[in-house]
């Protein structure tokens, strides 16, 4: 059998029936823009944007904001269109599944448990940061051996933090969703805040230049840990500038992540056609309008190297003398974390569920809870490895590594998009990606080109995982496979490879 068997999206929408792997179809459109919404303002925006604008390009912070979103924009057409055509739990990997062929569906599969895992235990550690910042700001002190630190540690408001979500989360997700509603209302509140009140606080000095002259890259920045496009064209790493202004781009990327995740959610949506596109686009121009006013106000208030690189947004406050409005948005950011988190657990566990029902990963995973409609067993599984990830390794600062993940799921559903609709043109869209193929294609090529300016680093650890994600394939899942047992018959039309 050809590694490039692929399961007809019939196949794939008839799997979504089967009584004991059935989720409830409980969810509005309202709800998905608000789990988008929920999962995409972070650790992006709270920590990240200080970060890049400080050491990678200044105001021009606000342009690599911009490359996001067009970058983003582009895939979020192409995860619009597959969602609304394939409603189906898993997201990219269902998608790939029935266009691009088993083995790519699982590499991207595994990819997304990279995105999706590594991406809660990186948020769960800022938001242990910001928690011990707030009781700080509030007068208590955290005991330091039990809080966030660098390298191994045992970080407990992480590790309570994951424990609590991931039980909510097992309870089911229109609970989940009422918790986030609120959460998100107050992350909302927090960041126009920012943006209100800041706005008063801005000289605009600081915004000249808006673009800081090239510089050599700080000292540590070359060999592995350069950008893989400035290695490959002999570039000498460099910081500000246009380069600079890539770079802070592929960083604050992170900032995005999460428009996605809608799309893991679509077996739950009342109306997935519909709403898909709806939650999916809705949430992210609702987040780049955000980001960008933050992003001016930001560095508008403060001298660009003087930013915080770790919490700049409650620091910019502090520099201009109001403390408590730092509280304030200290306690925005605890909130707002909770969120992300809780997201980013429940599309781990529906990636893994749709792989489990697929029988690329033990079957009896997957099995739902007749009460709560969620797969219970996989999301005490997926939150106990994300709460021993959050709070005893040093992945603190791996967003990269999120990043990278992110991005090779968007090229290939990007370049699915197109075989797709070649291939079964007779397929109901309710949500078509407009200029097909070409849109696609640019969305790929925007993707590969961020990837590009990802450091050597980032790269190596992602190919590691990746390999390790083959070794899997090949010593379990391929053999066990309903399309190898002949539980399924795979697509008599499969593109790619011969059976
Ligand atoms: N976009 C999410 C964040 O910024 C992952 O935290």
């Amino acid at each position: 059998m050809s590694l490039f068997r692929t399961k007809t999206v019939e196949q794939s929408m008839a799997a979504a029936d089967e009584a004991d792997h059935h989720l409830k179809r409980r969810l509005t459109a309202l709800d998905l823009t608000v789990f988008g919404i929920g999962v995409i303002i972070g650790a992006g925006i709270f920590t990240v944007t200080g970060r890049a604008a400080q050491q990678y390009a200044g105001p021009a912070v606000v342009y690599s904001f911009v490359l996001g979103a067009v970058v983003c924009g582009l895939a979020a057409l192409c995860y619009a269109e597959f969602a609304s055509t394939v409603p189906v739990s898993g997201s990219a990997y269902t998608f790939s599944y029935a266009t691009l062929g088993e083995i790519v569906a699982w590499a991207i599969g595994w990819d997304l448990l990279l995105e999706l895992m590594l991406g809660a235990s990186v948020v769960a550690q800022g938001w242990s940061t910001y928690f011990v910042t707030l009781l700080k700001q509030l007068g208590v002190t955290w005991p330091a051996s039990l809080g966030p630190a660098e390298g191994w540690h045992f970080d407990l408001p992480a590790f309570l933090l994951v424990v609590a979500l991931t039980l909510l989360v097992a309870k089911g997700i229109k609970e989940s969703l009422r918790v986030n509603l609120v959460l998100v209302g107050v992350k909302l509140f927090i960041v126009l805040f920012v943006i209100i009140a800041g706005i008063g606080f801005v000289n605009r000095d600081n915004w000249t230049p808006f673009i800081p002259a090239s510089a050599p890259g700080a000292k540590g920045s070359e060999g592995i840990h350069a950008p893989v496009l400035q290695l490959i064209t002999g570039m000498t790493p460099a910081t500000f500038g246009v380069l600079g202004i890539m770079s802070a781009a592929a960083l604050v990327f992170f900032a995005y992540i999460g428009f996605d995740v809608v799309a893991t959610t679509a077996e739950e949506a009342k109306n997935p056609q519909r709403d898909l596109p709806r939650g999916i686009i809705g949430s992210l121009v609702i987040c780049t309008i955000l980001y960008v006013a933050v992003a001016l106000v930001i560095t508008g208030m403060q001298k660009y190297s003087e930013i915080d690189p770790k919490a700049a947004l409650a620091n910019a406050f502090i520099v201009v003398g109001k403390d408590g409005f730092a509280t304030l948005i200290s306690a925005g950011a605890v909130a707002g974390l909770t969120t992300v988190v809780m997201t980013l657990i429940i599309g781990a566990t529906r990636v893994t569920f749709a792989m489990s029902r697929d029988k690329l990963l033990p079957s009896g995973l997957g099995v739902t809870n007749p009460n709560t409609g969620t797969p219970v067993k996989l999301t005490l599984i997926i939150g106990g490895i994300v709460a021993v990830a959050a709070s005893i390794t040093p992945i603190g600062t791996l967003e990269e590594m999120v990043n990278i993940g992110t991005l090779a799921a968007f090229i290939l559903v990007s370049l699915a998009v197109p075989i797709l609709r070649k291939r079964r043109p007779d397929l109901h869209r309710a949500f078509k990606v407009p200029g097909n193929p070409w849109v696609p294609w640019l969305s790929a090529a925007f993707c590969f080109y961020l990837i590009l300016n990802l450091s050597l680093e980032t790269w190596i650890r992602f190919l590691i995982w990746m390999g390790l994600g083959f070794i899997i394939y090949f010593a379990y899942s391929r053999s066990h496979s309903k399309l190898a047992t002949g539980e399924e018959q795979p697509a008599e039309d499969a593109l790619l490879g011969e059976r």
